[in-house]
């Protein structure tokens, strides 16, 4: 079974795919092949991100790619939206902008 404790979705079917390792805020997180961003971060975490404009936690909302409600950030910079971008190994995520970043 993929997903940590305290993720928001769990993971009920299809556990036999190939797992898929990524960095989330710094800290190894597995996820399986064939997973979007979203899937790969909310079977680990309880919400996607930060929003940019409140102390809100955000977790998408219409999950086909309208919502404009998950977009996150890569640590090279790049932002992506999470519910149509499929997760790869090695992905660095943030779940909030860096501070540095204009
Ligand atoms: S959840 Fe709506 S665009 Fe991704």
């Amino acid at each position: 079974m993929s997903g940590a404790a305290g993720g928001r979705l769990v993971r009920l079917a299809e556990t036999g795919r190939a797992p898929v390792r990524f960095l989330l805020d710094g800290v190894e997180r597995v996820a399986l092949a064939g997973d979007t961003v979203l899937t790969a971060i909310l079977t680990n975490a309880p919400t996607l991100r930060q929003a940019e404009f409140g102390p809100e936690r955000r977790a998408g909302f219409c999950l086909m790619g309208a919502c404009q409600d998950c977009w996150i950030w890569q640590e090279q910079g790049a932002r992506i939206r999470a519910c149509s971008t499929p997760v790869a190994e090695g992905m660095r995520l943030l779940t909030r902008t860096r501070e540095d970043w204009p």
